[in-house]
């Protein structure tokens, strides 16, 4: 399942993360109105790391092959602009909001100006709030109940929100039943670190008697039993 949040205070389209490139590239008007000229391809290979500035002053020649008038826009005197270093204004480095040690390259190419030093500005803890799930519409997405049980479950994976999204997984799983025992081991899970023993305690003994996924079931039977002394 392919799922995207919604995340308090933040437009999704301003969302910066480390797994941005497609997202963040394809809001690019590069991309969008150059009719499938620009690809990830066109710069570099996607699956490689560059790093170097002699690659970062490479990318300088595929934006002003189709930019040839960049210049007007610019004071083209800027040492920047001159040396063709058009990625460190228009794709700027920025610190990803979901691992905070890092800084990566936006590949949204926008038109700023940017507030280049504020893009890096360390940040002492990530405060994501995630307000809502959507499954994306890739392959067959499924409606209802069961949709409701896996945005459930990407929150409490994300560690995000527990409460209310484990409130939301008990709601939707007494109204579908699951091929597998997937969904009820993350329920568990959720329980037994909420604290509540009894609860994950019932749901793995139901796991178990469903003979599937033992092992994780096993665990948090032992330690709920461990927890409730
Ligand atoms: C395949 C062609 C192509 C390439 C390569 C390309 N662009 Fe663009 N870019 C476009 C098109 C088309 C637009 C839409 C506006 C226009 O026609 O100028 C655009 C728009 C822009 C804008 C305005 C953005 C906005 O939101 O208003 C900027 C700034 C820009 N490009 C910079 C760059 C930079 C910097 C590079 C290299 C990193 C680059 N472009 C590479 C085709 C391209
Ligand atoms: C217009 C040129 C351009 C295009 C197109 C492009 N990249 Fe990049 N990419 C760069 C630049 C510049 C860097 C930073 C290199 C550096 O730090 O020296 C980079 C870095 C990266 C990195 C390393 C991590 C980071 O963000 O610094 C990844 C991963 C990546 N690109 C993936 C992609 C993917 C996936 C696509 C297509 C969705 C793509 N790139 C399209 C120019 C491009
Ligand atoms: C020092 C930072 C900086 C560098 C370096 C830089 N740009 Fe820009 N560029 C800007 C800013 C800021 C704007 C927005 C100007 C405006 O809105 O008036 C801009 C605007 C543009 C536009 C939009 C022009 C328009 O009329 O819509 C394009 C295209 C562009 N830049 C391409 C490039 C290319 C290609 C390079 C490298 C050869 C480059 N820029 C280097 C800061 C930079």
């Amino acid at each position: 399942m392919h799922v995207d949040i919604v995340e308090q205070g933040v437009n999704r389209e301003d969302r910066f993360e480390i797994n941005h490139h497609g997202y963040r590239f394809s809001q690019s008007r590069c991309y969008r109105e150059s009719k499938g000229e620009l690809a990830c391809i066109s710069c570099h290979d996607p699956h490689v790391k560059p790093e170097s500035t002699a690659f970062r002053l490479s990318v300088g020649k595929v934006c002003t092959g189709c930019h040839e008038d960049a210049a007007d826009a610019h004071a083209p005197e800027t040492d920047l602009f001159r040396r063709g270093a058009c990625v460190t204004c228009h794709m700027p480095r920025r610190r990803t909001s979901d691992v905070i040690h890092v800084t990566m390259t936006d590949h949204r190419i926008a038109r700023g100006p940017f507030d280049l030093d504020a893009l890096i500005q360390p940040m002492e803890k990530n405060n994501l709030v995630i307000t809502a799930v959507g499954l994306l519409e890739l392959g067959d997405p499924p409606e209802g109940s069961e949709a409701d049980a896996y945005r459930a479950i990407a929150a409490l994976r994300s560690g995000r929100n527990m409460e209310a999204a484990q409130g939301e997984l008990e709601r939707a799983l007494q109204d579908v039943q699951f091929p597998g025992n997937g969904p009820y081991v993350d329920l568990a899970t959720s329980q037994f670190n909420a604290g509540q023993y009894r609860a994950s305690e019932t749901t793995a003994r139901r796991i178990i008697a469903g003979g599937e996924n033992l092992r994780p079931a096993y665990t948090v039977l032992g330690t709920s039993l461990l927890a409730q002394g």
